[in-house]
């Protein structure tokens, strides 16, 4: 098991360069065997998840070339082969795959997926984008086969703007005959990354990014070259940090406007940032302000900061709540947040947090991806070495995170126990 240690209560400074999207990329490999020709993918994050659907991708004969940060996906002589339960398990966007394949072949097999822990997330509305389509779901224990003599265009509504919904029913419509409408479609910015890759191949995809997406099934995807986007969630993340520690940090290579919610909640309790074209300039500060943040789907607050932020809130003057609406079990951090020091209770969906309070270092525990990095944000923070256990979870999302830190002044350590 891999542990991580931080010397806390450092000031940080200079710059952080953000890596590829890892809710892009996870996408994004497994769309890439659509092709009928080959793939090239560039500035994919070097993060555990690229290489487990790299895996699963041998499985299925596809032919993978990886340079650094770039991968050539050759799907020419793939083979449409059942995916093992042990690889469904190892991330949540296995269930790619599943869109992937039956918009290739008619048909894929996999198990249930795995993913963070932070709520039951079903993926009924994937399954019943897939049937309006005209596929057969059958269901045995964990095993789904999904299978269609012909894909058809079909008009589907999402009654959850679901990201994964939304970019798997893509997925299977890209080649299917005649016209699909996704109605209540998520409008995250992977999804346009998502769609602007399968048209850089041929398919003819509009509307990504707004909550009606049209797909007119094509017949042929041939060879494309295509650029992952910046992570929003890893640069909110060392912003959060540089709100917390910064003196000042930079965080480059930033789309702004994919952050957007994020600055003004950071202005609005009164953060030294200033925004550039392509990068955000944070002083850490004191005095911060309460406030109240409510997650949401895109453009809103993204649920996948609120627990960072949570860690930013322990800061502020007076009572702040963090009101998740997305997931059922996205507050695992909290009990690690309290053994900090911080003053946070949880009463249904809302965590109320009651600062400022003065956090010391103590060991705690990486319950889930996001939960690790409010942990890592929180341990920078504390006076003292915090030791922070099963970041196998942080290492999924965040490319280079000790180097990252380190080039910065942080005091963070990564060892095998
Ligand atoms: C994606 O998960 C991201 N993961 C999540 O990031 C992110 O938190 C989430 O979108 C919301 O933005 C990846 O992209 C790999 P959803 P996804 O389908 O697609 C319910 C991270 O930390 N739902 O938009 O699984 C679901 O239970 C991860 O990087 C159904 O009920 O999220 C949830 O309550 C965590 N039925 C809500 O919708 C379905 O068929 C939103 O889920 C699908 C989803």
């Amino acid at each position: 098991m891999k542990i991580i240690e931080i010397d806390g209560g450092r000031k940080l400074n200079g710059t952080i360069r953000i890596s590829g999207a890892k809710n892009a990329t996870v996408a994004l490999i497994p769309a890439a065997i659509l092709t009928d020709e080959e793939a090239t993918i560039c500035n994919i994050p070097e993060i555990t998840d690229t290489n487990d659907l790299c895996d699963i991708l041998e499985t299925l004969k596809v032919n993978v070339k990886r340079a650094s940060e770039s991968m050539i996906i050759d799907p020419t002589k793939m083979e449409n082969i059942e995916i093992t339960e042990k690889f469904s398990k190892k991330l949540r966007a296995s269930y790619y795959f599943m869109g992937a394949l039956l918009g290739k072949y008619g048909k894929a097999v996999m198990y249930f997926p795995g993913g963070c822990s932070i709520g039951s997330r079903p993926i009924d509305l994937h399954l019943k984008g897939f049937e309006a389509l005209g596929a057969t779901v059958t269901i045995d224990k964990n095993k789904y086969t999904v299978e269609a003599k012909e894909l058809k265009g079909a008009n589907i509504y999402l009654d959850i703007a679901s990201v994964g919904a939304t970019i798997n029913i893509m997925l299977a419509a890209v080649k299917a005959k005649g016209k699909t409408i996704i109605d209540n479609a998520a409008k995250e910015p992977e999804i346009v990354n998502v769609a602007t890759f399968l048209n850089n191949m041929g398919a003819k995809i509009t509307g990504a990014g707004t909550s009606t997406i049209k797909i007119e099934g094509v017949d042929y995807l041939h060879k494309c070259f295509h650029e992952v986007i910046p992570d929003r969630i890893e640069a909110g993340t060392y912003i959060i940090i540089g709100a917390l520690c910064g003196n000042p940090l930079k965080i480059d290579n930033v789309i702004p406007e994919h952050v957007d919610a994020l600055i003004s909640k950071l202005e609005e309790i009164g953060v030294d940032v200033e925004v550039g074209t392509d990068y955000v300039i944070i002083n850490s500060g004191e005095n911060y302000k309460s406030t109240t943040i409510k997650t949401a789907v895109y453009p809103g607050f993204p649920t996948d900061l609120q627990q960072p932020f949570s860690v930013l809130l322990t800061q502020c003057n007076g009572k702040s709540k963090v009101i998740e609406t997305i997931f059922e079990n996205r507050f695992m951090h909290i009990p690690y947040l309290r053994d900090l020091g911080a003053d946070v209770t949880v009463k249904n969906q809302t965590a109320t947090i009651i600062g400022p309070t003065k956090l010391t270092a103590t060991s705690v525990v990486a319950t889930d991806l996001r939960a690790g990095a409010a942990m890592v944000a929180a341990a920078l923070l504390a006076e003292g070495t915090t030791r922070i256990t099963n970041v196998e979870h942080i290492l999924r999302g965040y490319e280079q995170l000790v180097e990252k830190l380190t080039g910065v002044g942080a005091k963070i350590r990564i060892k095998e126990i």
